[in-house]
């Protein structure tokens, strides 16, 4: 026990304690000893994730020629450490084609049932576009939970409520990354944060209006972000701040709850395709940053490809 003036610091919770309190906590990682060490229930990749994770030696038994047999090798090794889901993202080039979205999903739940892991520990991530909200919308009707990524505007998040999808990932890093360079600022300040206030704002709504869609604040750049939100239904969180969080201590208050929205002033949304492209499209940081989500998710998929076409040429030579 460590007593200084009285106070017993052993008693005081860690932030990253304090926040799995209030919020389910998940590693957004490639790095399975990353996920060992932090224990998370879920864990979250995307292609740049795993773009990473392919080149580092440790998991070098995983690449495979067959980039889908790589993800879900992947995927795979990470729920041998984890209790929950873990989510396989579509490749970014199958934005507008909900036809090839859905082929790809159920090539991704055929190879993780044919290595004798259930659908239901699985979440398929496509791209909050039009066509990957009506993807995700029948494949929950076929038992495919699927993980809305690439969130920025409040109509993508309406949308796929609407659709009756698994769960969203509003990015919270990326909008305030937007904000930062249009304002030409060094920082914001938590309270003004425009990614807090997105998630925030999605919550409440899903919460007034009792959709079961869960709400997962992703993308984070500090861990003020991720405290602003305890209480988020989930939250997924790199490695770096997970590690912040745990060497931070002190009570983190709860900053979302479900009773919080009931007296909110909120009008239900029904958007069909003009009017989700419409209100979309008034919002300019969400079209921004989702067009160029989507490009640097398929530039990280092709250097991927380039990657693991070179690791195994080596392998060629060496034998
Ligand atoms: C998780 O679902 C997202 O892919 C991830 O949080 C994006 O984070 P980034 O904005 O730091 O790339």
């Amino acid at each position: 026990m460590i007593l200084v003036n009285s106070i017993d610091f052993s008693s005081v919770p860690t932030q990253l304690e304090s926040l799995r309190k209030h919020s389910i906590v998940v590693a957004d990682t490639g790095d399975i000893d990353a996920i060992a060490k932090w224990k998370p229930q879920d864990a979250t990749t995307n292609p740049s994730l795993l773009l990473t994770a392919a080149q580092d030696a440790r998991y070098r038994h995983l690449v495979d020629a067959d980039i889908d047999r790589m993800f879900v090798n992947f995927g795979s090794e990470i729920l041998g450490h984890i209790a929950g889901r873990v989510s396989t993202e579509v490749d970014a080039r199958l934005s507008f084609d909900t036809e090839g979205s859905i082929r790809k999903a159920e090539r991704f739940i055929s190879l993780y049932e044919s290595a004798g892991i259930s659908r239901e520990r699985i979440l398929i991530k496509l791209a909050s576009t039009w066509e990957g909200i009506r993807a995700a919308e029948r494949l929950e009707k076929s038992g495919i939970h699927c993980n809305m990524t690439l969130l920025f505007s409040f109509a993508q998040a309406v949308a796929c409520a609407e659709a009756g999808v698994t769960l969203i990932s509003p990015f919270v890093g990326r909008i305030y990354d937007w904000y930062k360079a249009a304002r030409k600022a060094d920082d914001i300040p938590i309270e003004e944060d425009p990614g807090v206030a997105s998630v925030t704002k999605i919550y409440r709504y899903y919460k007034k209006f009792g959709y079961n869609t869960q709400v997962m604040g992703a993308s984070f750049r500090k861990t003020g972000q991720i405290l602003e939100l305890a209480g988020c239904d989930l939250l997924t969180i790199a490695p770096d701040l997970l590690e912040k969080l745990s060497s931070a201590q002190g009570d983190v208050p709860k900053r979302l709850s479900p009773e919080q929205s009931s007296g909110d002033q909120m009008e239900k949304l029904k958007l069909d395709e003009k009017s989700y492209r419409w209100m979309h499209n008034e919002d300019q940081m969400a079209v921004e940053k989702l067009s160029e989500g989507i490009r640097r998710f398929d530039a990280d998929a092709r250097k991927l490809a380039q990657v693991v076409a070179s690791l195994a040429k080596g392998e060629r030579a060496a034998a």
